[in-house]
């Protein structure tokens, strides 16, 4: 039997722990044909048919094919990137720029020519100075290129207030701003509890506890692992970005966004709240910040310049 609807299709970047996992949230929700891309054929093309040969089981009609040619992804709606060195103990982020950059490089290259018409989420390290590698290579709209770390950052926060309070992480709402680095902004002032604003509910020394486990959740999950770092919550949150923009839902949601002035700011790659929808980034939203958000985002953006400018500065 044949049906000449087009499906949607997913094109998954790196096909390690990230990917491969972004891989299965992607198809257990149907949303779409899934392509798993890795420059190790072997790896791509096992995990994708053993993905699928999972799908009778789990019910699911997600096609799941792997490859290491780019030609296989031509027509993809969504690109999720992860193609990259994951950080070791010890390693920040931002040790991972110049090797990352160069995958990040030739990853967009093949993208940007075959599948030219996509919506690309950017999840490799240093997140928002490998956007900025991407969006280069591209040369897509910023509506086209966006980053994930802020729905990383917040899930981490929401799932540690959900616990200090011992209550639903479904009743928890939350966001963080700035970039995917040790100066990343919560913004507890702007959480809420079922509702209640955080701010009623927890003691400030305790709210700084939850701050402070969110800004080091990337780091404390490394520390655990000890050879690569998170990937459940990472992927989770590139296939939230990708749902939001196949189903053209206008999620309010925190993602890496070049900015065009708002906050002050142009042409650099930042958290920030935005709609997410099926031209991908459909806005950004500002919000007014108090004087210690501002200072915050300011610092935050100042390390993410840093970046980029010591990329500029390297060959890749
Ligand atoms: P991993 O090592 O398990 O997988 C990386 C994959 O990329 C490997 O399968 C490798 O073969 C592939 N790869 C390398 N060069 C390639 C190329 N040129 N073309 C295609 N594939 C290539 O790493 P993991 O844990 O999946 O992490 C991937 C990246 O995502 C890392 O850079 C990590 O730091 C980043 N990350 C970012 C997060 C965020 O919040 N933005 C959260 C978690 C991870
Ligand atoms: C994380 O936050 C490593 O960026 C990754 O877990």
């Amino acid at each position: 039997m044949s049906s000449s609807h087009k499906r949607k299709k997913i094109a998954v970047i790196g096909a390690g722990f990230v990917g491969s996992t972004a891989a299965h949230w992607a198809a257990q929700k149907e949303l779409g044909d899934v392509v798993l891309l890795d420059i190790n054929d072997g790896a791509a093309k096992g995990k994708a048919l053993d993905l699928f040969e999972a799908s009778p089981v789990e019910q699911f009609d997600s096609k799941v094919t792997g490859t290491s040619d780019y030609k296989d992804i031509a027509g993809a709606d969504v690109v999720i990137l992860t193609a990259g060195m994951p950080r070791k103990p010890g390693m920040s982020r931002d040790d991972l720029l110049q090797t990352n950059a160069k995958i990040v490089k030739a990853c967009c290259e093949g993208i940007k020519q075959n599948a030219p018409d996509s919506i690309v989420i950017i999840v490799s390290n240093p997140l928002d100075a490998m956007c900025t590698v991407a969006k280069q290579v591209l040369g897509f709209p910023r509506e086209r290129v966006i980053g994930m770390a802020g729905i990383l950052d917040s899930a981490r926060f929401r799932s540690f207030i959900a616990e200090a309070l011992d209550v639903s992480v479904k009743d928890v709402f939350g966001f963080t701003l700035g970039g995917h680095g040790d100066t990343m902004v919560p913004m507890p002032r702007h959480c809420s509890v079922g509702g209640v604003p955080l701010v009623e509910l927890l003691p400030q020394d305790k709210i700084d506890a939850l701050v402070n486990r969110a800004v080091n959740g990337g780091a404390e999950i490394v520390k655990l692992l000890q050879t690569g770092s998170a990937y459940y919550a990472p992927s989770a949150s590139a296939v939230q970005m990708a749902e939001a923009i196949l189903k053209n839902q206008n999620r309010i949601l925190p993602c890496a966004v070049e900015l065009n002035g708002e906050y002050g700011m142009k042409g650099l790659f930042i958290g920030v709240l935005c709609k997410l929808g099926g031209r991908g980034m459909e806005s950004v939203i500002e919000l007014k910040l108090n004087d210690t958000e501002r200072a915050g985002l300011e610092k935050s953006a100042k390390a993410v310049r840093e970046l980029v400018e010591a990329l500029s500065k390297l060959q890749y």
